[in-house]
């Protein structure tokens, strides 16, 4: 059979995105669409206690709502499996996911199971899981988030942690988007000045990924709809979205960090965040991801601050397989490249994204996180076997680079 690229792509984000302080006001309305009558709320018990899912659940009536607040980070298929349970008791028409990742992830998965049934394992990927897909729509889910980072929002990805094994496993279908997102900045003023710069970078570092990635039609053609990746290569309409987000973020992030009140800055971070979202889960990532899941599911190191040490060294190394892509972005991240030779660009984006690190709060390495050089093999192992985050990586990886850059990290 002759090479056949692929000639098409797809671009699928959640359908109803409501942005704009104030936003959150329209939730009762938004479920009624959907013609809900009773909701769950998943959520977090900081949120409960700091009284934002007070704020949100007000918004919702005539919808009577039950809240179930024990996610906590990095969730574990216990905490899933309670958040189910109580869908179960409860019997909702809506979920509503109140929080960071952790709350919206477990409050998509609870969509699926509770509507088709079975265990949460059951639809992780083998060998870990039975690789069931989940067989259609769940219960419609609103996902409201309060910080700015993980583009869960409009991800068909949910992050399982397995921590006795070292491991995070994932559950990935199109059923698992959100059917709408609220995104209100004034839910997100009390997040602290480190969780906003964390997840700030983990924003930015998706837009950046996704636009250096490998473009669609840089890869072989499945033989049907079905084959094609969710990570489908970067196209013209992930471009839009990663290079609004990088502007934004890079405008913006400093501004939030030093006034967490700034309502402005906050509105366009969680705009940045939702479009980097629509960009990589559609584009892809590359290895900065690889090794910050790595060092995630080994160290348990914190994901953003994981990104945050990992993005220059990677940058550096990509350099020559996307010299123009990283020019831009240096540009988007308000550096002036005229004049600059290639290797400089490609530098100057390196330069930029370590300025706002450091601007942040999050200047430092891995070393920092407690990765010793002693590690730095079994690490590299571990991020060179996540192949659907590496294949989208625009210069060819494999382990023994994979070293280098970790080392370059520390
Ligand atoms: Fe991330």
């Amino acid at each position: 059979m002759p090479y056949t690229p692929e000639s098409v792509w797809e671009l699928s984000i959640t359908p109803n995105v409501t942005n704009g302080v104030g936003a959150v006001e329209e939730l009762g309305a938004i479920g009624g669409e959907f013609g809900a009558e009773s909701a769950l709320v998943v959520t977090d018990a900081g949120l409960a206690e700091a009284g934002v899912v007070d704020d949100v659940t007000a918004t919702l009536d005539p919808i009577e709502y039950t809240v179930f607040d024990g996610v906590e980070p990095d969730p574990d298929v216990g905490i899933f499996e309670a958040a189910i349970e109580e869908a179960g008791a409860v019997d909702p028409d809506l979920i509503v996911g109140v929080g960071g990742g952790s709350s919206m992830d477990v409050a998509k998965t609870t969509s699926v199971v509770a509507e088709h049934g079975g265990d949460v394992l059951d639809y992780v990927a083998e060998p870990t899981g039975e690789g069931v897909p989940v067989p259609g729509p769940g219960i419609p889910t609103i996902a409201v988030p309060t910080t700015a980072g993980t583009g869960a929002e409009t991800s068909p990805v949910t992050v399982i942690s397995l921590p006795e094994e070292d491991l995070k496993v994932g559950i990935s279908s199109r059923y698992q988007r959100p059917d709408a997102a609220v995104l209100d900045p004034a839910l997100s003023v009390s997040l602290p000045p480190g969780p906003t710069a964390s997840s700030g970078i983990d924003a930015l570092s998706h837009a950046v990924e996704a636009y250096v990635t490998r473009p669609y039609d840089a890869k072989p053609s499945p033989e049907r709809r079905a084959d094609r990746p969710d990570y489908n290569g970067r196209s013209p309409v992930t471009d839009l979205f990663a290079r609004s987000a990088i502007e934004r973020i890079g405008d913006n992030l400093r501004t939030v960090v030093d006034n967490g009140q700034n309502l402005d800055a906050r509105r366009n971070m969680l705009l940045g965040s939702f479009m980097a979202g629509a960009a990589f889960t559609n584009a892809g990532l590359g290895a900065t991801h690889a090794i910050a899941m790595a060092a995630g599911a080994i160290h348990h190191t914190p994901h953003g601050v994981t990104i945050a040490h990992a993005l220059p060294a990677v940058i550096r190394y990509n350099a020559t397989s996307a010299y123009d892509r990283y020019a831009e972005i240096a540009e988007l991240l308000g550096e002036n490249t005229t004049g600059l030779s290639r290797d400089e660009s490609a530098e100057a984006a390196a330069r930029a994204v370590e300025k706002l690190t450091e601007d942040v709060g999050l200047g430092g390495g891995l070393s920092s996180l407690g990765v010793e050089e002693s590690d730095v093999p079994h690490l590299a192992e571990r991020a060179n076997q996540l192949e659907r985050l590496l294949a989208g990586n625009p210069r060819r990886i494999d382990r023994d680079e994979l070293e280098a850059i970790i080392r370059d990290a520390l």
